[in-house]
């Protein structure tokens, strides 16, 4: 029983119905890690995503169509249940019409186009809930680690630099002002965050068990598709990811757009994965399928390059027979959102400065407010 189910004085225990809702841009394992958080909070976890339309209005254009990100978010293991084009601002009636008891969001501000707070009516009603945002990932951050595929001779942070220059020349400070929210740090993951996403549970007796191996960069619809393709095969999916070098030598330029941590999370949290490897050998060898007591080996039907010797990396399991592809039957790939957001590169770049820079507004009168000084990070 979750912590927050109460034994009601007739002895029935409460059963809490909690709403969450938001954009689910480009989900990354920052969304999936509020969702765990309010799943938390109450038994049964109900999500709201906005349309196209809605996150055209307010923020600029979304990376994903509204099917891919209703999918996505399905995908995620704490998420019961997805309620399509839910209204940007969150009312009570939303709340009550879904019998959730209240809202819970991260610890950052969301605001409309017209600046206005859009939990500005759950929060006054004290039916919202604050997680804690996850520091280090945003939609907007990695748009901007795309971007930076299109000026190769930049180093890394080139961006970053020039959204800070732009944002501290409009606000007339001397020093680059970064938003503490999507003007982000680094992301620094811990073995508490995996203890968190993972199950935790060992295969049962007589589980069959699917591996499956790759980058799984940038966790999108094609992978979600192929992995629930994968669990049909079996009982227990492992997922093998490749580390960065690896990734880098079969796809090259700045591939992978997420590290190797970053990428562990964002697998966990799918419900079709049960276990993952951090750092799995290119090749699938009889030690790696004896180890884990393999049964079968799957791969979508995406090209499969060789190894450093030049050979099959999937030739043991297809020597023993137990090899097979599968169709996803999706040909979304991380090229393919990367080239996306090439395409549309001057709108995605006025969306991330102009969402970061009313948020430093907001911090600044904030601030003002409070102490009658002005004081961002920096
Ligand atoms: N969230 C979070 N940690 C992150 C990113 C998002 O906890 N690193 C939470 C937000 O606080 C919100 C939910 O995920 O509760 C949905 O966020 P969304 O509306 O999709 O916005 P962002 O991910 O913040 O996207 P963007 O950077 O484009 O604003
Ligand atoms: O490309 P990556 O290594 O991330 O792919 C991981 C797995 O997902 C591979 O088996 C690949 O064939 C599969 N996949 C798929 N359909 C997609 C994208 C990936 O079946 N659209």
């Amino acid at each position: 029983m979750p912590e927050n189910t109460q034994i009601m004085q007739n002895g029935h225990k409460k059963y809490t119905r909690v709403w969450c809702d938001g954009c689910y841009d480009m989900v990354h394992f920052g969304h999936a890690n509020s969702l765990r958080q309010a799943k938390a909070l109450g038994d049964y976890l109900i999500v709201g995503i906005h349309t196209d339309e809605e996150i055209m209005r307010h923020k600029g254009p979304p990376v994903f169509t509204a099917e891919e990100r209703y999918k996505m978010v399905r995908g995620i293991k704490w998420v019961d249940e997805v309620v399509e084009g839910a209204p940007y601002v969150t009312s009570l009636d939303t709340l009550d019409k879904y019998d959730c008891e209240f809202c819970v969001h991260g610890d950052d501000i969301t605001l409309t186009a017209d600046g206005v707070d859009t939990y500005h009516l759950v929060k006054s009603a004290g039916r919202y809930r604050e997680v804690q945002r996850t520091a280090g990932v945003s939609t907007t951050d990695l748009v901007g680690r795309m971007l930076l595929l299109t000026k190769n001779h930049f180093k890394q942070g080139q961006y970053e630099y020039d959204v800070a220059r732009e944002h501290s020349s409009s606000l007339g400070q001397d020093s680059f002002a970064r938003s503490p929210w999507t003007g982000c740090s680094q992301f620094l993951p811990t073995t508490q965050k995996i203890i968190q996403f993972s199950d935790g549970k060992p295969p049962k007796p007589g589980d069959r068990i699917v591996y499956v191996a790759g980058a799984f960069d940038l966790f999108h619809v094609g992978h979600l598709d192929f992995l629930e393709k994968a669990k049909e095969h079996g009982d227990y999916v492992i997922a093998g990811l490749h580390t960065d070098p690896v990734v880098n030598r079969y796809k090259g330029t700045n591939y992978p757009i997420m590290n190797l941590h970053e990428r562990v999370l964002s697998v966990l949290a799918c419900k079709y994965v049960s276990e993952v490897v951090i750092g799995a050998p290119y090749t699938v060898t009889k030690d790696l399928m004896d180890h884990f007591k393999v049964d079968v080996v799957i791969h979508g039907d995406t090209p499969v390059m060789v190894d450093e010797e030049g050979t099959d990396p999937y030739q043991y399991p297809k020597n023993v027979g137990k090899f097979v592809v599968v169709k996803s039957g999706n040909d979304m790939t991380t090229e393919r959102i990367v080239e996306r957001i090439i395409r549309n590169r001057q709108e995605f770049q006025d969306r991330n400065s102009s969402k970061e820079k009313k948020e430093l507004e907001v911090l600044k009168s904030l601030d003002a407010k409070q102490n009658g000084t002005a004081h961002v990070h920096s």
